[in-house]
C-alpha cells in the first residue's frame, strides 16, 4: 500500500484550531447568520423596508467629510503614501480632542492610530494578556468581544448587567475575578443599552480592581471601549474609566461620530500618568505590526486634523431619540431613555425576541434581536436612519406590538 495515500487526520484539517475556536463562539455564529440568512439579509435593500440594524449611514456623506478625504488624497510630498505607522499630525489632533472629553493631559505620543475600534481592542488584548488568561465583560455586550478575545487565545468571562438599570454589577464583577483575570472591558456609553456609567460606579470598580491586583500580585487592566464618548445627550456627563483607574487603555473609533464605519480609523491611548507607559507603547507599536499592520491607511491618517473639526450633530440625534422613545412608549413598548450612543434598547413584547424581530422584518422593519447580545427578551433599534424612515417604521412597530398582544 502506498503510505502517501492517506496522510492522516491531522493534515485533513484545513483550518487551525484557533480558527475553530473563534468559529465556535455563538455570538459570531449568530452575527454571521444574521448578516447572511435573516430577514436583514434578504430584505434590507428592498424598497420601502426600513433598516434599523447596524450603525450605518442612511444618507450621502456630508460634503465636508468628502472634502476632508479628497484633500488628504492630494500628496504633499513623495512620502505621502509611504508605509505609515501613527502619523504625528493625526496623533496631535486626536490627543487634543481626547483631552476635551477625558482631561488627563494627553499628548500626541500617548496615542497610536488604529484600524478603528476593532484594531485598538485587538491590540489591547494581545498586549495585555497571554493565552489562557481571562477577560471579563458585561452582558449585553458588543457582540464581537468574544471572537476578538478567542482569537487572542483569551477566555471570555461574562457578567450580567444589573437590572433594571443595566449598570455594571460590581458585586458580580468582583466575584468573577480570579488570578487568571487580566482585563476587564468597560464600554461606556454602552452599546446596546445607551447607559453611561456614573463616576461612583467607575470609582468603586477601580477600588475592586486595585484590591484584586494586589491580592494576586498581578495587574488587572481596564480596556475602556469608548467609541460613543462624544455621543452624549443633554443632562448626562461622560466619564472614562481612565479618570479613575490609570491602568486603563482607551480604545476609540471615528466610525460612529463620522458615521462612516467602512473607513477604518481609530486609536488606542495609553494614559500619560501610567508608570508602565513607555513599555506599553513599545508593545503596542510592535503588536500593530505583528498583528498585520493594524494602522489606518495613509489617506485616513492625513485627514484626521480636518475630520476632527467636523461635529456630530448630537442635538439632532437627541430630538430623534426623544420622538422615537415617546412614540414607542405610547404604543406600549418598554424602554429607558438612552444617555448616549445612537441605540434604543427595547423590551420585546414577547419572550421570544427572535420571533418578534422576524415578525417585524415581515412587516418591513429590520432591528436586531437581543439574542445577538446574549440577552433574549430585548431588541435593539439604531437611530442612524433618517427621521422620515423612522417615521415610516412607526405604524409597523405599532401593528407588531398589537399583534403580539392578541
Ligand atoms: C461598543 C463598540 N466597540 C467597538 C466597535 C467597533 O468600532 P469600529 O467598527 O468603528 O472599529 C463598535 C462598533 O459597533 C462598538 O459598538
Amino acid at each position: 500500500m502506498d503510505e502517501r495515500a492517506d496522510p492522516g487526520p491531522a493534515s485533513r484539517q484545513a483550518v487551525s484550531r484557533r480558527t475553530e475556536r473563534v468559529a465556535s463562539a455563538v455570538p459570531i455564529q449568530m452575527m454571521m447568520a444574521f448578516r447572511m440568512r435573516s430577514g436583514y439579509a434578504t430584505r434590507r435593500l428592498e424598497p420601502g423596508v426600513v433598516d434599523l440594524t447596524f450603525g450605518d449611514p442612511h444618507e450621502l456623506a456630508p460634503d465636508a467629510y468628502v472634502e476632508a478625504l479628497a484633500d488628504a488624497l492630494r500628496p504633499r510630498d513623495e512620502l505621502w503614501f509611504a508605509y505609515m505607522q501613527s502619523d504625528e499630525a493625526a496623533q496631535a489632533a486626536a490627543a487634543a480632542s481626547l483631552e476635551r472629553v477625558v482631561p488627563l493631559g494627553w499628548g500626541p505620543d500617548d496615542l497610536r492610530m488604529t484600524t478603528g475600534g476593532f484594531g485598538a481592542i485587538t491590540v489591547a488584548f494581545k498586549v495585555l494578556a497571554d493565552p489562557g488568561e481571562e477577560v471579563v465583560y458585561n452582558l449585553p455586550p458588543w457582540f464581537l468581544y468574544e471572537p476578538l478575545a478567542l482569537e487572542a487565545g483569551l477566555v471570555p468571562v461574562k457578567v450580567r448587567a444589573r437590572l433594571p438599570s443595566f449598570d455594571l454589577d460590581l458585586d458580580a464583577i468582583a466575584a468573577a475575578l480570579t488570578e487568571r483575570t487580566r482585563i476587564v472591558v468597560v464600554n461606556t456609553p454602552n452599546n446596546p443599552t445607551g447607559r453611561i456609567y456614573p463616576p461612583e460606579t467607575l470609582e468603586a470598580l477601580a477600588a475592586i480592581l486595585e484590591r484584586a491586583s494586589d491580592r494576586w500580585g498581578r495587574r488587572i487592566w481596564i480596556v475602556s471601549d469608548e467609541p460613543y464618548n462624544r455621543i452624549v445627550f443633554s443632562g448626562s456627563t461622560f466619564h472614562s474609566p481612565a479618570q479613575f483607574y490609570r491602568h486603563t487603555l482607551v480604545c476609540y473609533s471615528y466610525g460612529k461620530t463620522l458615521l462612516a464605519p467602512g473607513q477604518r480609523l481609530g486609536y488606542l491611548a495609553v494614559p500619560p500618568t501610567l508608570p508602565e507607559r513607555a513599555e506599553l507603547l513599545a508593545a503596542v507599536d510592535l503588536m500593530q505590526i505583528a498583528a498585520g499592520w493594524l494602522f489606518p491607511n495613509a489617506v485616513m491618517q492625513h485627514a484626521v486634523p480636518a475630520l476632527e473639526r467636523l461635529a456630530f450633530d448630537v442635538p439632532a440625534l437627541e430630538a430623534k431619540r426623544d420622538h422615537v422613545v415617546s412614540t414607542l412608549r405610547a404604543m406600549g413598548y418598554e424602554l429607558d431613555v438612552p444617555q448616549g450612543t445612537f441605540y434604543l434598547w427595547v423590551r420585546s413584547p414577547v419572550a421570544d425576541d427572535e420571533a418578534f424581530v422576524g415578525d417585524l422584518s415581515g412587516r418591513g422593519v429590520l432591528v436586531m434581536p437581543g439574542a445577538l447580545f446574549e440577552t433574549p427578551g430585548w431588541f435593539r433599534i439604531c437611530l442612524t436612519a433618517t427621521a422620515d424612515s423612522l417615521e415610516a417604521a412607526m405604524p409597523h412597530l405599532d401593528a407588531a406590538i398589537r399583534a403580539a398582544r392578541v
